[in-house]
């Protein structure tokens, strides 16, 4: 199923090196290095990623989850390219890793859809690709080989449970509850997955209103322009359900400015995605109602995915990360501390 690994990247960079090093330090150096390069070059694996940008907290750890994984120490090559948000650059990484006869591509796809060519291109070339984070919607599912990432569907489940419950807490579960949404990157795996689970939810909640739904892309200053445009438009907001944590910190700022308060025994309930560092902070001190985790340790998940189709042992289409949901009750201090991101 796999291609011969090509090593033509790293002889080149080898070659460079042996060539100073022989030049400066004379030929018992250059016999050390050789010695040692000879075995590196033997284990490495190269490995193409294509990240797909550093709009969030949550992007950031992703990618350091990856840095941190396909270390030369761990016998990999890295060659990671930020796609800045843009598909056309996400293509142009992919095409740019199948021309160096990478070992594997890692791409974590910016929207759904779109992936047909390039895809198929990398199945000529024997290139196995892996999914990480968000899925593709491609008919020839032969076309990767594995998406290792969040459940988001469940995910925004998880955020209609947690209102139905807390509405029943408070006794006022067959009264108008007023809903806005602020949703992330449109056609993202993440932003269909959490408004399908939340929606189907609130579907079976004829009291939910659900006011308007907005993309602000992720990001936090997105995230608190659209609030304010949902706070001029709507007087009477008594949730905000914010896709992920970036937009959260955003419009938690707009609504403080309108003069209103948050969180729990304020005006307006808050339910974000990713629980980052910063938002289980607020958590803990009642400004986010409930945070729905989604993991950004993806590296060793991918890890051990290589490491199966190395060994030449079937891999599932989908790994799913292990996920919390975090609210007053059960966010701690140690939790906290412990966040790295
Ligand atoms: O796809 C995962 C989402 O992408 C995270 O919730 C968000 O923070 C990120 O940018």
């Amino acid at each position: 199923m796999f291609r011969k690994r090509s090593y033509s990247l790293i002889v080149i960079g080898l070659l460079s090196v042996m060539t100073m090093a022989l030049l400066i330090y004379g030929s018992r150096l250059f016999t050390d290095i050789e010695e040692e390069t000879h075995i590196t070059q033997e284990n490495r694996i190269v490995v193409g990623v294509s990240q797909l940008g550093s709009e969030s907290g949550w992007r950031t750890a992703n990618t350091e989850s990856v840095q941190e994984t396909f270390t030369q120490q761990n016998g990999y090559f890295l060659i990671f390219n930020n796609a800045r948000q843009k598909q056309e650059n996400q293509l142009k990484a992919i095409r740019s890793f199948i021309s160096q006869r990478v070992d594997y591509i890692i791409f974590s796809p910016v929207v759904e859809t779109g992936w047909e060519t390039v895809l198929q291109e990398a199945k000529e070339a024997g290139i196995p690709v892996i999914l990480m984070d968000r899925n593709v919607d491609v008919e020839d599912e032969s076309l990767y080989v594995t998406c290792v990432g969040s459940d988001f569907e469940k995910e925004g489940e998880k955020a209609g449970h947690w209102l139905e419950r807390e509405l029943v807490e408070r006794g006022i579960s067959s009264q108008a509850v007023n809903i806005v949404i602020l949703t992330g990157t449109e056609g993202s795996s993440s932003q269909i997955g959490r408004s399908a689970g939340f929606a189907a939810v609130a579907a079976r909640h004829a009291n939910w209103n659900i006011l308007e739904e907005k993309c602000a892309e992720f990001t936090s200053t997105k995230g608190k322009e659209v609030m304010k445009t949902f706070l001029r438009r709507y007087p009477d907001i008594d949730v905000v359900v914010s896709h992920n944590d970036d937009m959260t910190f955003g419009a938690i700022e707009a609504i403080k400015e309108s003069g209103r308060t948050v969180g729990v025994g304020g005006d307006i309930m808050i339910l974000s995605f990713d629980a980052v560092r910063g938002a289980l902070e607020m958590v803990a001190d009642g400004v986010i109602n409930v945070d729905i985790e989604c993991n950004p340790n993806q590296g060793e998940y991918l890890l051990r995915v290589i490491d199966m189709l190395e060994a030449d042992e079937q891999v599932e289409k989908k790994y799913y990360v292990e996920e919390d949901v975090f609210t007053i009750e059960n966010v701690t201090q140690e939790l906290m501390q412990d966040r790295t991101y």
